[in-house]
């Protein structure tokens, strides 16, 4: 059966942990869904597979074109699709027809966007009364890495309380579930406590009601990987061993 938003609320209170992974094509996203990932993200992080130094450059396009592609690929898992950067914090109305356009010409069922401030907190308010479900994204936001860097957030007593409070916020905004990026397990732990909705961690240790890596970082298809990855096989080094061999056997006349 098909993965909804009120199912993970469910698998929350359930205890059941929700396995999220990102996706940017057809195959891949057909291969994460039939392996039993609960929901598929097409993140802004796919900056790493297009070549981009942060994920600032992408387009509302290319985030369409790619979630389209992954959304071919998925019958089961719920497809949630990243916001880019400037495409949704100038406006309510950015954002409704950013976001509008991700759910109509896809075929996603959300989108997610980073910040928990109060001008975000009602922006989200306003996409889920209009009928968008949303993800929110807190902690580390890489959206933000010119301001922030990508170092750990909520160190302090201070960065960690607001935190917390910006992720009630996205909660009582009508946000179906929250992502907590590169923050102190103990800070992860709180939030899952006093949220209904499930957490989604990233690099915030192993007490959210889920997890989500980037894919390219599991199959070792990056160049550089965050502290906080875990690289299950490295397609690196596989492609260039396979590719190597196909280029002398086909110089050498052994192939075909
Ligand atoms: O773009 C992305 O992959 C993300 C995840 C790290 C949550 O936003
Ligand atoms: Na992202």
């Amino acid at each position: 059966m098909a993965v909804t938003n009120q199912q993970l609320i469910q698998w929350k209170q359930q205890g059941r942990a929700i396995v999220a992974l990102t996706a940017w094509d057809y195959a891949i996203a057909q291969l994460l869904d039939a392996a039993g990932v609960d929901l598929i993200l097409v993140g802004d992080s796919m900056a790493a597979v297009l070549g981009y130094e942060t994920t600032l450059p992408i387009s509302l396009e290319e985030m369409i074109y790619h979630a389209k592609a992954v959304r071919r690929g998925v019958k089961r898992a719920l497809v949630v699709v990243d916001l880019p950067f400037l495409t949704y914090q100038e406006s309510i109305s950015q954002a409704m027809h950013s976001a509008g356009r991700v759910l109509k010409e896809t075929g996603a069922q959300a989108v997610k966007l980073e910040g928990g401030y109060p001008a975000m907190v009602e922006t989200v308010g306003r996409l889920v009364q209009a009928g968008i479900p949303v993800m929110g994204h807190v902690g580390l936001t890489p959206q933000s890495v010119h301001q922030l860097g990508l170092r750990q957030q909520g160190k302090t007593q201070e960065a960690s309380e607001r935190i917390l409070q910006e992720a009630i916020a996205l909660e009582q905004a009508g946000a179906f579930a929250v992502v907590l990026e590169h923050i102190p397990s103990q800070l992860a732990l709180e939030i899952t406590q006093k949220l209904r909705i499930p957490t989604i961690g990233i690099g915030a240790g192993g007490d959210c009601d889920g997890q989500v890596l980037v894919t390219s970082d599991v199959l070792g298809l990056a160049e550089r990987h965050p502290p906080f990855a875990k690289v299950y096989t490295n397609l690196r080094e596989q492609i260039t061993t396979a590719v190597a061999t196909y280029v002398s056997e086909v110089k050498e006349r052994k192939f075909p």
